[in-house]
């Protein structure tokens, strides 16, 4: 299994593993030159070089992979149930509507936040109140809507992705309606210091100097300036946006704080930032499944995430969550429209290509409520990337 460890733990012999993501070698103290370590020297230069932690390959005292550790657990029985959800293709028409004002109100207060205009409290009290109805009537919607939806400008689309994931989190661990909408308000404004931090230093392509990272490492408390001239701003979101980036085990920033130290809503935009970086087309990576983003996340429990709620996030979003798109064992690909919380191997899919990746006639399937034809059962035998496929894949979930 793949596991984040300290710099201290890396050992003569252990497998530096190069994970198919640009956004880790955008980071200082992260070591990323894959290969096996051959010696205590290698070590010392990596040590003296100012990294401070690393991916590795690691076996597991119980010999078990972290794809069954994590198929056992998400087959676990105490999984949250009860709510009752509208079916997705009613629910993702008011979604969509929800996910694109949201999307109007993140370019508003970037802007906003540009030009030191005061925050627009009521919209964004508004637009968070919408993105929770959205998330209790049915969640798969804006987590579909946060990897499909054809808009492209990271700024904004990260802003509304990471208040919906969060939302859908909050709501899946059982927050009240007024937590989850302050919880919005978080999501949609936790990177809004960003606008203070010098263009260059934001979009790097590769790896920021220490002295550009020190100014980036700013943006939390930036954000927090620039929300202080709207007096109304809570102290829950304040204190959420500006811990979005502390640790489990201490070294996140700006204050180096502990798990017992961070507040749930630090956590929670934690968790649900990775997410959607990871699962985010950028101009410097390409998007990584959504399967393989959350393996990489359980990889790092301990170190960045608490190993519980990491493990909760992965059985809100499923192993397929919505908005993947898989193979089938037929050969047609399809988009996966609503988890399974109870059997996530079998959520419902909607067919949508042949084996030549050429658009068919759309076809739903509950993949836990199958007739098998002659041919058997249909299964997913992996999530697919759809990069080749240059149409807008939201289509053929809006279709009736
Ligand atoms: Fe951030």
């Amino acid at each position: 299994m793949i596991k984040k460890i300290s710099i201290d733990e890396l050992e003569q012999g252990m497998e530096v593993v190069e994970l198919s993501s640009e956004m880790w070698k955008h980071l200082p103290y992260l070591y990323t030159d894959p290969g096996i370590i051959e010696s205590s020297e290698q070590i010392a230069t990596i040590k003296k070089d100012g990294y401070q932690q690393v991916f590795v390959k690691v076996d597991n005292a119980d010999g078990q992979s972290d794809e069954k550790r994590l198929d056992a657990l998400l087959q676990r029985e105490d999984t949250p149930l009860g709510t009752v959800r509208t079916p997705f293709s009613e629910a993702i028409q008011t979604a969509s509507v929800t996910y694109e004002s949201a999307m109007s109100y993140a370019m508003r207060i970037v802007n906003d936040a540009k030009l030191g205009r005061k925050i627009d409290y009521e919209s964004a009290v508004e637009t968070a109140s919408a993105i929770v109805d959205s998330a209790v009537s049915n969640p798969d919607t804006l987590i579909c809507l946060s990897k499909l939806s054809s808009f492209d400008n990271y700024t904004y689309t990260h802003c509304i992705n990471v208040a919906a994931i969060a939302v859908v989190f909050g709501e899946f661990i059982g927050m009240s309606r007024d937590d989850l909408i302050l919880l919005g308000m978080a999501g949609m404004m936790h990177d809004l210091g960003k606008t203070t931090v010098p263009g260059p230093i934001v979009n790097k392509a590769g790896r920021l100097t220490k002295y550009e990272y020190e100014e980036m490492k700013r943006h939390p408390a930036y954000g927090c300036s620039i929300l202080s001239k709207s007096t109304s701003i809570p102290t829950k979101v304040l204190k959420a946006i500006r811990l979005h980036h502390e640790k489990f085990n201490g070294t996140g920033y700006p204050d180096g704080l502990k798990r017992k130290d961070i507040p749930a809503f630090a956590r929670i935009l934690c968790l649900a930032d990775i997410y959607d970086a990871l699962t985010s087309d950028r101009c410097y990576k390409n998007a990584i499944l959504p399967n393989k983003a959350l393996g990489i996340m359980y990889g790092m429990r301990d170190q960045d995430f608490d190993s519980t709620e990491v493990q909760l996030f992965i059985k809100c979003l499923g192993i397929f969550p919505s908005g993947s798109f898989v193979r089938l064992n037929t050969g047609n690909y399809a988009l996966v429209f609503e988890s399974n919380p109870k059997q996530p191997l079998y959520p419902k899919i909607r067919v949508v290509m042949d084996k030549q990746m050429h658009p068919i006639k759309a076809m739903d399937i509950d993949l836990a409520n199958q007739i098998p034809d002659e041919f058997g059962s249909v299964e997913i035998m992996e999530c697919a990337d759809p990069s080749g496929y240059r149409q807008n894949l939201m289509e053929f979930m809006t279709l009736q």
